[in-house]
This record gives structure tokens, sequence and C-alpha cells, in this order.
């Protein structure tokens, strides 16, 4: 046996055992005549100590540890006379008896601490000793704790778990693919797929009423924080429901998983909005609903004094920012800038203070009276104090600006604490999503979204007016201003799967190609059927009070979609290219200097 216990195990009640750990040395010193060493694994830190008299060998073997060797440690569990509150096993030390070097290692490139010393890149190429440290292995451990949280719920609810392949066709989330060369069927390629989406709904066709799978998904679209090329999906569908079965049953599961997870009870029920009511009242359809700070409409209000900028807009909205009216005019200018970037897109911005006093200043005093501002501040319920932020333009945009800069004003004024959960579904989105460049609708969500029920007779309608109405029996899960996962009530007609794939302008040939496997199933007796599917990345992410995925993914890719620890993605062999029938039209662009 090579340990009795782990480094964060022992206790003073251990005091007086004999024990003997293995683990990594963190770090040794030499004090009055004792070495002192931190011995680290994936459990915690426990203090190793020789003493000045002990045998020469033990001595020796003290003297020669360098950060990283992998030791085996045998002593006695003794009190600390100066104990250390920080560490769970603070109260004792290991009066060392034996060292065992089991390995030694060259001097690693970072301190591997809880905080090190490392840029993003040198850990990212030493992923592997990155991985060492407390603050990843705390959120891996969070990952392996909800993946059986997930596996718990689900099974309990008679969902079966079911692999699908990740050598496909094309699917339809809207992304683009990564593709994979067939060397048996030259000159035609695979799909990696962005979702599951297809098979789930054959296993429906196929009798698995319910399914789950915690699976990975791949897209080739530009990465963010909260995206990576490859992702995990909690990817799960139900037949025989409606979008009520489905939002209840998970529900359930994120309340188990908060419960048991985080020990955070969260709203019960979870809120719903409508699309449209959270684009009108927060800019966005994943709303941070931890604060209010809501998006009013001021049109009404302010056109028609002469201001022709307000005069000639198609929408004026505005937030009430609590306190802030004794902003200077360097910080709105700041903030005017800010939006003026081209992240968020604004022309300008207008304010109000509402001062402490009763008085009112705003940057258009020259053309309303105080009354008429009076009147917005009003509309906005503004208090003493408060300052109120104006924009204008198209409806929708000037909406998503507005919300963009409450998301930013949230943040400036620590409204979005990450240890409070503010769970939401969002509800009623509109099915299709006209395309001005295109000239084309896009399924707002994926091309086998059902329409609400009641507006199938307007889904069936030619005029574009009434196709923007129908609303899709679709809904995202919102947490925080994030999206952690979507569905839909799918349509299990093939009929109706016809008129969609009319509606987005793919015509017959082109459905036959892409989707005729599925069209075709659907001839022979698909059930009801809807389901959803998490980012598990995300949820991870979230419930470690993180934005960023990356440190919840053992091996993720950076910003360019590489993994700079394999140097990823790489050429292949000439011979390899041509075994798969491909050749390269890459130029590699000239250094300077050749040039
Ligand atoms: P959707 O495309 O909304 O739906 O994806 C579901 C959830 O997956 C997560 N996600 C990502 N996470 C990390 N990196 C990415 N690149 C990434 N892309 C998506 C998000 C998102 O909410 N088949 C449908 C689901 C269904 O209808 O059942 C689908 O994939 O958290």
């Amino acid at each position: 046996m090579y340990r009795t216990n782990t480094c964060g195990e022992l206790r003073l009640t251990d005091k007086g055992k004999k024990v003997t750990l293995a683990g990594w040395v963190q770090k040794s010193r030499k004090l009055g005549g004792m070495t002192f060493i931190d011995l680290r694994d994936r459990y915690g830190i426990t203090q190793l100590v020789v003493e000045g008299d002990a045998e020469a060998e033990l001595l020796s073997a003290a003297s020669s540890l360098g950060r990283e060797f992998v030791i085996q440690a045998t002593g006695e569990v003794v009190e600390r006379s100066s104990k250390n509150p920080k560490l769970p096993t603070g109260d004792i030390e290991i009066r060392l008896e034996k060292i065992n070097i089991l390995n030694r290692s060259v001097t690693p490139p970072f301190t591997i601490e809880e905080e090190s010393d490392g840029g993003e890149n040198l850990r990212a190429k030493y992923r592997y000793l990155d991985l060492r440290r407390p603050p990843l292995q705390r959120a891996l451990a969070l990952r392996h704790r909800l993946a059986q949280e997930i596996r718990t719920y689900l099974d309990s609810k008679g969902f079966m778990e079911i692999e699908t392949p990740y050598l496909i066709k094309s699917t339809p989330e809207g992304a683009r693919d990564f593709v994979v060369p067939s060397r048996m069927n030259p000159g035609t390629f695979y799909a990696l797929p962005q979702s599951p989406q297809t098979f789930k709904q054959l296993l429906m066709v196929a009798g698995y009423d319910r399914y789950f799978q915690i699976v990975r998904c791949f897209r080739d679209e530009d990465l963010r924080a909260d995206r990576q090329p490859e992702f995990t999906q909690i990817d799960c569908e139900m037949s025989f429901v409606e979008q009520e079965d489905v939002l209840e049953t998970f529900e359930g599961m994120m309340r188990q998983m908060f419960r048991n997870a985080l020990g955070v009870e969260i709203a019960n029920p979870i809120p719903r909005m409508s699309w449209y009511d959270a684009m009108d009242k927060y800019g966005s359809d994943k709303p941070d609903i931890r604060f209010g700070m809501e998006i009013n409409e001021f049109s009404s209000l302010l056109k028609g004094s002469g201001f022709s900028v307000f005069d000639q807009a198609d929408y004026i909205g505005g937030i009430c920012v609590k306190g802030c009216a004794g902003y200077t005019r360097k910080q709105i200018d700041e903030l005017t800038e800010w939006v003026k970037r081209p992240q968020v897109g604004a022309q300008g911005l207008v304010y109000i203070k509402y001062n402490a006093d009763g008085s009112i200043k705003s940057s258009v005093d020259k053309f309303y009276s105080a009354e008429a501002l009076g009147k917005v501040l009003e509309a906005c319920s503004a208090e003493k104090g408060d300052l109120v932020l104006i924009m204008c333009g198209e409806r929708r945009k000037t909406q998503t600006r507005l919300g963009v800069l409450r998301i930013e004003m949230g943040n400036r004024l620590g409204l979005r604490d990450p240890k409070v959960f503010a769970p939401l579904w969002v509800v009623d989105f509109p099915l299709l999503e006209w395309s001005e460049e295109d000239s084309r609708f896009y399924a707002m969500h994926h091309p086998f979204t059902a329409p609400k029920p009641e507006h199938e007779a307007l889904f069936y309608s030619d005029r574009k007016e009434d196709l923007e109405k129908v609303c899709a029996n679709a809904y995202d899960f919102v947490l925080n201003g994030t999206e952690l996962g979507g569905g839909s009530i799918r349509i299990h007609d093939a009929a109706m799967q016809s008129r969609m794939f009319e509606v987005l302008g793919i015509s017959k040939e082109e459905a036959e190609y892409k989707f005729g496997f599925i069209i075709n199933a659907f001839k022979f007796g698909a059930p009801p059927h809807g389901g959803l599917a998490f980012g598990f990345d995300r949820v991870c992410a979230l419930f470690g009070g993180q934005e960023t995925i990356r440190d919840y993914i053992a091996f993720p890719k950076n910003n360019q979609g590489r993994d700079v620890m394999i140097d990823s993605p790489s050429k292949i062999d000439p011979s390899q290219m041509e075994e798969l029938y491909l050749a390269s039209t890459f130029v590699e662009p000239q250094s300077p200097q050749e040039q």
C-alpha cells in the first residue's frame, strides 16, 4: 500500500497515529535546523517536518527534495506548535521517520499553488501541471458531482442514457461543421455533430421515450468566454409530452442539482418570461434578473418636441440607474464613449439626472421643459438621486444596446453577485427570424421546432407579416444572464416538417439530401415529442461562480481554437493527405523579413 491517508484528511483527532502519505512536494523550506515540507495531493496539503537531529539518511533525503518531487513519507501525526487556520489539516503535522523519493521533477515553469505566477499561455502549454492546482481540481470535482446528480435524477425519472455517433452528416444547429474526410469513401466527408438533435428524434420514433446523454458536441464558431469548439451537452428528449411536462422535469433536475451540489434552494416555481417581454424589458433573450433596472419606452413622451434625433427615431427607451445622479461630466462622457464602441454600437447617450435636491438636469434641457423631463422620470419610477440613461434608434437594436448598458451598469454597481442564482425560463420565442441580408427566414431555434398549436394556421400563411408572428413551442433556461439550455416541442408530422423546409427556402431536393432520413422516419409513426439540451460546461462554470467555461474543462482550447499543449490543429503528412484524396490550397503568409 502506497499510503494510509490522503493529504487532506488528518486532523488533531489522529494525533499519535503512524501514517504514510504520498504526493507532490509543493514547497520545502529549512527553518532553524528543521525542514518543513508541504505535501500536496488532490485532497489537500499536509505539512511534514524533519527534525534537525533526524537520522543522516532522512536528513539527506529531505534536503534533496525539489518542487513537484513525488514522495512517500512515513511518520507520526503530531500537534503543531504554530497552527495554520487556513488549512483544514493546519492543526497537525507529520514528524517524519522516512522519505521515499518515488520520482523527481524538473523545476516546474510556474508555481503550482492556489494562485499561480504563470501566464495563461504557459499554463495552457503545461495544462497537466495547472490541473494540479486546487482551483482547477475543485472545478473538475464540481463537474464530476454535477454529472453524478444529473445521472441519478434522470435515471430516477426513467431516462435511458444512449450514445449516438460522432461521425455523422451535417446537423441543423446553424454553426459551421467540423468535417472529417473518409478514406474508405473517397471524396466524401463526415460532419461532427453540432448536437445529437436528429438522432434523439429518431430514438423517439424508435420508442425510447425518455433519452438522455452527456455528450460532446462540435461547432466551428468564433470563441468567447462561454464557447468552446467542442463542448458538452446534457441532451434530453421525451415522447408524449407537452411543453409543461418538459419544463417541469428539468426544473426538477436543476432544483436537485442546486440543492445537492451547492446547498442552494432556487425559486419555486422558476419564473417564466415571454421572449417579447425579455426583449422589451431587458434588451436580451437571456435576461439577468438578479437586479431590476428594466428598460422603459419613452417614445410617446419624448417625440415631437423639436429634438430631431428623437423625433426621427423609431424607438426611444432608457434605464433608470439608482443612486447615480452624482455622476460627473467626465463619468457621463466616458459612458457615452463606452456605448459608442463598435461592440455596443450606439450613436450616443442622453441623460436625465434627478438630483438629490429635487432639481432635474439633462443633456437635452434645451428641448424639454422640466415638466416634460419629470414625466420621463415618473415613467421609469425614478427617485431623487437617480440617473436615467436614454438611447434611440431602431426598436430591437436600441433595446439590445440598452440591455448591454444595463449589464455594464449592473457590473459597475456590483449588482451581479455570482453567489446569487436567479434562474428563468424564457418562452414563446418567434419561430422564424427574417434576414434582410439574405431575404429569407431562418429558424430561430432549429428547423425541427414546432409552432405553438394556436399559431399553426398562421404558419401556413404565405404572408411574411403572418409568419413573423408565429410563436415557437420553444423555451430557454437562463441563469444570471447566460443561456444555459434550450429546447422545443418538435414537429412530428412529415407534412408540417416539409412546410417548415418550404418556409425556410430549403428546396425539396436539398431537404431530401440533408434530412431525407428524418422526413422518412416520420412516416413510420413518429410520436409527439420534445426535449432540450443544457450546455454542461456553462452549467458547471455558473455553479462554480464563473463566467468562463475553460477552467471546467480538463483540456480546453484557447481563443484561437488551439490546444497549445499538444499543438493542435497541425499539418498532416503528405502521404496521409494523399490517402484521403486531399490537397491544401492554403499558402503560408510570408514573414516580414521575406517580403
Ligand atoms: P442549442 O444550440 O441552444 O440547442 O444548444 C444548447 C446549449 O448548449 C450550449 N452551447 C455551448 N456551450 C459551449 N460552447 C458552445 N460553442 C456552445 N454552443 C451551445 C448552450 C446552449 O444553451 N439541439 C438543440 C437542443 C434541443 O432543441 O433539444 C441545441 O443544441 O448552453
